[in-house]
């Protein structure tokens, strides 16, 4: 049944509803949804997934457009709340939109539908992809679009310069960008001090280019951390796209049941004079501003704004879990300003928490690092230290993992 397509706003559950996307609140759930709509591909997917067996994913996701968008299921929390963001930007008027991997076209066909008066056009280097994204937008009645397969690196020479007023990249750039990097960061300011980068800018120039003076590049991408969002923003900045904080946002959804959160990226090729550090600050906190007083607990990259605005600390004591045949080091620390005492939970790869406690609460600060190692210490053993230079792997609160 053809969607509306002239209605402004349509409902999201609706769109997913009618394609056949449910929303999964396991693994048990998904596998259970793609196997009654095709087994011998979800035979064939599992191992692909689970990386058991090598191969393309894409060539057997998107095999037929059915099952292409049975398996959307797997994000279709994450999804329905990237196009709900989009939905609430009444000020965004476009009148050509680029879909850098569009997959089997279900965000591009959406965009169609709430921007009915656009051009929207969908890039993928999948053949399936493509062929699904045509079937889905010829199902549903949308005349103002176009699919093409091509290869990111091939967009110059396919589309002229200065062509689209809104770019879109959704959990693309790892692919097209190849394996990156995992960051390991002990502190954010540190780590962004001398501007790194996500990757080669020279994909972002690509952005650059194909998008109008006046355009909007948004990109809702696969970070690992908080150092990744401060990495994509400094190679942004070096391909001359400026991240708009005040217009950023993360959305909150859950995968197969998961909790998760994934920033949205606003950039535009407008300068703001605002440094990486501090919009990140912005972005992580505007929604909740921090306050610095005794009881307050933070947790992600609040926790972490919320330790540096505290100003000089003096450290107390502190355990280290560093797990056996992994990356992951952990610490637990208590440190002490003029009139609080904090307890700081940190890891390497981006955990952080923090809790205010007052000046003298000495016992509650043990309590809380006891509960925080019982439910850390099944990942390895764990070494105390009373003196910061006694961290194991001579650890120094500014040393940043290279
Ligand atoms: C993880 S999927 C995301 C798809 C879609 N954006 C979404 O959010 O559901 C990544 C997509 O990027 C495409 N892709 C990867 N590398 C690409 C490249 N170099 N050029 C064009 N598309 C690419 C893949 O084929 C795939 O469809």
């Amino acid at each position: 049944m053809p969607i509306e397509t002239k209605q402004r706003k349509p409902s999201i559950s609706a769109y997913f509803k009618t394609l056949g996307i449910k929303e999964c609140k396991s693994k048990r759930d998904f596998w259970k949804h793609v196997t009654e709509v095709d087994s011998v591909l979800a035979e064939d997917l599992e191992p692909l997934i689970s990386r058991k067996k090598q191969g393309n994913l894409y060539v057997v996701k998107n095999a037929v457009l059915p099952f292409s968008l049975a398996v959307e299921s797997w994000t279709q929390s994450f999804h329905q709340s990237f196009l709900t963001w989009i939905n609430r930007q009444n000020q965004l008027k476009p009148k050509r939109i680029l879909e850098i991997g569009c997959d089997n076209g279900l965000l591009a066909c959406w965009y169609a539908t709430r921007f009915p008066d656009a051009e929207i056009v969908g890039i993928d280097q999948s053949a399936n992809g493509i062929r699904c994204a045509k079937e889905l937008s010829k199902q549903l009645g949308l005349a103002n679009m176009s699919f093409y397969r091509i290869d990111f690196n091939e967009l110059r020479e396919r589309f002229l310069m200065n062509s689209f007023d809104l770019i879109i990249s959704v959990r693309t750039f790892h692919e097209i960008m190849g394996p990156l990097f995992i960051p390991k960061y002990w502190s954010l300011p540190d780590c962004l001090k001398e501007n790194p980068t996500y990757g080669d800018c020279l994909y972002l120039q690509i952005v650059d280019e194909l998008l109008t003076e006046d355009g909007t590049y948004l990109s809702c991408e696969r970070f690992e951390n908080p150092a990744d969002v401060g990495k994509w923003a400094n190679s942004l900045k070096q391909a001359n796209l400026h991240v708009q904080w005040d217009d950023c946002d993360i959305i909150d959804y859950h995968e197969l049941g998961t909790k998760k959160r994934s920033p949205i990226i606003v950039a535009t090729k407008r300068e703001t004079g605002i440094t990486t550090l501090e919009g990140m600050e912005h972005l992580y906190t505007k929604d909740y501003p921090l306050v610095l007083e005794a009881g307050k607990s933070y947790n992600g990259a609040k926790a972490e704004f919320a330790y540096h605005r505290l100003g000089e600390k003096i450290f107390k004591s502190g355990h280290s879990l560093d797990v056996p045949g992994h990356w992951h080091v952990f610490r637990f620390e208590i440190w002490e300003t003029s009139v609080f005492l904090l307890v700081y939970s940190y890891g390497n790869m981006g955990h952080r928490h923090l809790d205010i406690l007052p000046a003298g609460a000495d016992l509650d600060a043990q309590l809380l690092i006891e509960e925080a190692i019982v439910q850390y210490s099944h990942l390895g053993p764990i070494v105390q230290y009373d003196h910061q230079e006694d961290c194991p792997k001579s650890y120094i609160m500014s040393t940043m993992e290279k």
